[in-house]
């Protein structure tokens, strides 16, 4: 790979990053540099040396001609939420943070468009459009920290993906700056656009391997205004991933269709000490339904209550004040977070077609089992993507031998069921010796040259995606 070796930054680099943003937009001291050092993925911790903090596309240009003259490496991060590595400065270099970019600079009420620079914090987005009847849907479980840039980034999805689509959906255009510091602009407020190849969506879930996003052009949806939850307990896993077919085969389209496993949620319960309807059901399935006419919402949550029914739930329990809906969901968006303090694990994310669930929650169990693993299963079933938590229930060297073996078992048989090595959390640093058991060689060469198309040098993001 071209440009791996890289140079270190010199204090002749500090100094032009300096003139460029001012002395309160570079930090090089280790106090204030530490909370870049480290993302949301498991224990890894790399210290860049030094982060800059642009204001504005202009810098973020300077800061790229900087780094490509000195060939010096650059990761962008924003939320710092990842869960493949994707910002980690693994090879040191510049850290760029996007979280001084975080204006919503318009929220077009014509066309349903609203325009935002990278660092806002998807919720607040979510917030401010709900303020004026409109409504952003994508909502990664870190919602509350996570930004929009690196939404953006990750192609990130959330519960809500199942029937809105995940970030790519909402891309209308972008601004971003190449590696040697050019400044693009791709599609626009624009529902329709088939104006040469579609850079927007190439740049979409590219990891900050690419180019660095300076602005967004998001689709809007009008506000719904009706919800229902429902939490349907099963005695079985298997009887519960049944049941998610059986509620589409109905013809309903659920807003959210999680699946979530005793073990995940049971440590939610104990780490947020709220009451669950059911705390030892061996599965739940959270549905929900929204829409626009109280009467077809209703009708969408009865029928998706007959089809976990008639797939052998015990129960089916309806939400339908707010505090409580609010409740539910709290639980299931902590459930990440509160699996991970169980002990040392390692997260795979992976995807199948909908129907194909049972078979892979099965085989994941019985692999890590041969490996005498703990394995916890939750996400997002409607899409077909779940995420398998490995604890770590052995030794060191037993877990440090089995996990990679154990891994790539799960990850083939995910191929087997015609799925890929990641739904929605990326390939970033810890997942790119995985990438090959879904890829081809002659599709991992294609996107190595369209890499070194964009960033010839390697600087943007170097030890990402690919071996
Ligand atoms: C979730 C995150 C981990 O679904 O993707 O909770
Ligand atoms: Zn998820």
């Amino acid at each position: 790979m071209p440009g791996m070796e890289f140079n270190r930054v010199t204090d002749g680099v500090l100094k032009k990053l300096t003139d460029v943003l001012g002395p309160d937009g570079v930090v090089t001291d280790e106090e204030t540099l530490t909370p870049f050092a480290s993302d949301y993925t498991e224990d890894l911790v790399f210290m860049p040396e030094v982060a800059v903090l642009p204001r504005t596309a202009e810098q973020v240009q300077a800061i790229m001609r900087i780094a490509f003259e000195h060939h010096v490496p650059v990761t962008a991060r924003a939320g710092g939420t990842g869960l493949s590595g994707g910002a980690l400065p693994v090879l040191g270099g510049i850290l760029l943070s996007c979280h001084r970019m975080n204006a919503i600079v318009e929220i077009d009420r014509s066309n349903l468009m609203g325009v935002v620079e990278p660092g806002v914090i998807t919720q607040v987005f979510q917030e401010e459009v709900e303020k004026v009847g409109l409504y952003y849907p994508p909502d990664p479980a870190s919602r509350g920290s996570c930004t929009l840039g690196g939404n953006v980034a990750e192609n990130a999805g959330g519960p809500r993906a199942v029937k809105y689509g995940v970030t790519k959906d909402f891309v209308m255009g972008l601004e971003a700056v190449l590696a040697d510091g050019s400044l693009i602009k791709t599609g626009g407020k624009l529902y329709k656009d088939v104006s040469g190849y579609n850079l927007t969506q190439l740049l979409v879930g590219s990891e900050g391997t690419l180019a660095i996003t300076t602005k967004i052009f998001f689709k809007l949806l009008p506000w719904p205004p009706f919800r229902k939850v429902l939490l349907a307990p099963f005695d079985s896993l298997d009887k519960a991933a049944i049941a998610v077919t059986a509620a589409f085969s109905k013809g309903v389209q659920p807003s959210a269709c999680e699946l979530i496993e005793r073990d995940a949620a049971q440590c939610a319960i104990k780490q947020l000490g709220k009451e669950w309807p059911h705390p030892d059901a061996a599965a739940h399935l959270l549905l929900e339904a929204d829409g626009f006419t109280e009467e077809r919402v209703d009708a969408e949550a009865m029928m998706m209550a007959e089809a976990c029914m008639e797939s052998g739930a015990d129960d089916v329990f309806l939400a339908q004040d707010e505090p409580r809906m609010r409740e539910i969901w709290s639980l299931r968006r902590s459930i990440g977070e509160a699996v991970k303090s169980i002990n040392i694990y390692k997260e795979e994310d992976t995807v199948v077609p909908r129907d194909r669930i049972p078979e892979l929650i099965r085989g994941v169990k019985e692999i890590a089992a041969r490996y005498g693993l703990l394995v916890i299963c939750y996400g997002h079933a409607g899409d077909g993507n779940i995420h398998c938590n490995i604890i770590k229930t052995v030794d060191d060297e037993a877990w440090r031998v089995a996990l990679p073996k154990a891994i790539t078992e799960i990850f083939q048989h995910t191929a087997s069921l015609g799925g890929q090595v990641s739904g929605e959390h990326g390939i970033g640093y810890v997942q790119k010796e995985y990438l090959p058991i879904t890829q081809g060689a002659v599709e991992i060469g294609l996107m190595k040259r369209i890499k070194e198309q964009f960033d010839p040098t390697g600087i943007l993001n170097p030890m990402k995606m690919f071996l």
